[in-house]
């Protein structure tokens, strides 16, 4: 069951770019190829470079058993078999096409809770960015020990401030001022888990950011880097934590520090490595998207002994993930007792054409909020936000959606850039040309992510 061949990057850099430059060919034929390939350049040296970033804490960073899992939970409907363990060499024995399978859930055990109530409430991700140069940011970017090197955007030599100071207002009410005594209470005794890509990890630093100024050093803690990381407020017997999984269900690139990004194999049919991990959680905060934006993933059906794989593309992997996690939140998650978010798809501003007709470059040098009301970008897919609506809806109550897709495609200014700690050496001909390796994916901080933690705040 384990097929064994090790792949190196520059295979893996080749391989994503053909198979990009394929797809952008269906799509937009006029776009010329040079600007094709710097694309999945950035995309591709910034997803590797991930494999480096979650190095929060310098002190913390020793090598970690990866494969330290805690002991099988009770049954999951989902699978009857021992889990395959994925690793980043996995391959395929054998390719065929997607056959159009789905799983089989148990579906006697699910409960889908009532639907969510319509009620009168006002939809807060709806409204604009105000310019509020006292009241924010919420944190100083170097009062936070737990700061990314990624995210850091200032001590890499950011000059601009403008980008810290933005507040988010609803256009039919307020949010709730963060307060952190009160977000701390509603944490106390309780295990607050972020799920996902670097996108939600960069909202889990945001959200330690947030909380960990209020206690004494010597009552709080960060556990080493490992697929689990841990921060630990002794006071409150609370935890924040984040776990690795881009793909949410088991996959071939569930390693955090060298994960895999070409041929995405994953099992369509088990979250159960992970579950294992995050149903523990009382509050968790899934997310999942870019990812799968990157061609086509294999699936390794819990049946399939002989290593033979589908294929598919990426938003028909993403559906299938995205049920496979929706079965689990059906059929383990009691409203009353668990907590559980999906953070909607966050967006990247590669074109700056898109904002700016007939200009070229991306975020690079971008230095304000979009203000065009309603403004939507190549970075979001539509698609996927369809498929995304339908499944959550499937569950009802036992999910809340923060929808920061809108509001974060006005901030074209919130993104690191060439502002960030890059793990590769630049080359004299990148350095000429910053938009060539500019990072207009992830969010610096403070910034754009303490507001979807103020989001989150509002539902808890
Ligand atoms: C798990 O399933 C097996 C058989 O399907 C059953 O015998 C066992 O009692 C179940 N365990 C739990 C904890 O539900
Ligand atoms: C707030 O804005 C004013 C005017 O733009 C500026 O003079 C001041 O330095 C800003 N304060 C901060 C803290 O950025
Ligand atoms: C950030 O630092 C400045 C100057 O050092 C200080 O005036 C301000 O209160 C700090 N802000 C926060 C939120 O701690
Ligand atoms: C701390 O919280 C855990 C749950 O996360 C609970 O099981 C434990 O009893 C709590 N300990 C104390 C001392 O309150
Ligand atoms: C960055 O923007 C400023 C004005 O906002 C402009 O003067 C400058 O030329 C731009 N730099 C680059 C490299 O595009
Ligand atoms: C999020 O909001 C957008 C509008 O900004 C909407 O089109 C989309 O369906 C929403 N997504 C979900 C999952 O509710």
């Amino acid at each position: 069951m384990n097929f064994l061949f090790p792949c190196s990057l520059s295979v893996s850099l080749f391989l994503s770019i053909s198979i990009m430059t394929q797809r952008w060919h269906k799509k937009r034929t006029q776009l010329p190829l040079l600007a094709l390939v710097l694309f999945v350049f950035i995309l591709s040296t910034i997803l590797y470079s991930e494999s480096n970033i979650h190095r929060i804490h310098q002190n913390h960073a020793h090598p970690v058993d990866h494969h330290r899992q805690s002991t099988p939970p009770a049954n999951y409907s989902i699978l009857k078999r021992p889990p395959v363990i994925l690793d980043r060499f996995s391959k395929c024995r054998s390719t065929v096409k997607y056959s159009g399978r789905k799983a089989r859930w148990d579906t006697g055990r699910l409960d889908l809770g009532r639907p969510q109530l319509n009620e009168e409430s006002c939809d807060l991700f709806t409204g604009k960015w105000v310019f509020a140069n006292s009241s924010y940011p919420l944190y100083n970017e170097s009062d936070c020990p737990y700061m990314s090197d990624q995210l850091a955007c200032h001590k890499h030599g950011r000059r601009d401030w403008g980008y810290q100071h933005w507040r988010w207002q609803p256009e039919n009410c307020n949010l709730k001022r963060w307060n952190v005594i009160e977000m701390w209470e509603k944490l106390r005794g309780k295990r607050l888990m972020f799920v996902g890509d670097s996108l939600n990890r960069g909202q889990w630093i945001s959200m330690v950011c947030l909380l960990q100024s209020v206690i004494p050093a010597d009552k709080r803690s960060m556990s080493p880097n490992a697929p689990l990381t841990i921060f630990r407020a002794e006071e409150y017997n609370a935890t924040v934590e984040f776990l690795w999984a881009p793909l949410l269900i088991e996959s071939n690139s569930d390693d955090p520090v060298n994960h895999r990004l070409d041929e995405r194999i994953i099992c369509p049919d088990s979250v159960f490595k992970h579950a294992a991990q995050w149903e523990h959680a009382d509050i968790l905060v899934f997310n999942t998207y870019l990812w799968w934006r990157q061609g086509p993933v294999m699936l390794l059906w819990s049946s399939e002994a002989n290593g033979v794989c589908e294929e598919i593309d990426g938003l028909g992997g993403m559906q299938l993930a995205m049920e496979a996690w929706a079965n689990w939140v059906a059929s383990n998650v009691d409203p009353l007792k668990k907590q559980v978010f999906f953070v909607t798809m966050s967006p990247t501003h590669l074109w700056k054409r898109e904002w700016e007709p007939e200009s070229e470059g991306n975020c690079y040098n971008e230095t304000n909020p979009i203000t065009d009301t309603g403004y939507w970008g190549s970075g979001s897919d539509l698609p996927t936000m369809n498929m995304v609506e339908k499944v959550l809806s499937s569950l009802g109550s036992k999910v809340t959606v923060i929808n920061i897709t809108q509001l974060s495609e006005y901030r074209k200014d919130g993104h690191p850039s060439i502002y960030r700690k890059f793990w590769e050496t630049l080359s004299p001909k990148q350095l000429a040309n910053p938009a060539s390796y500019s990072d207009c994916i992830h969010w610096c901080l403070p910034g754009v992510p303490d507001i979807w933690n103020e989001l989150l705040f509002q539902f808890l």
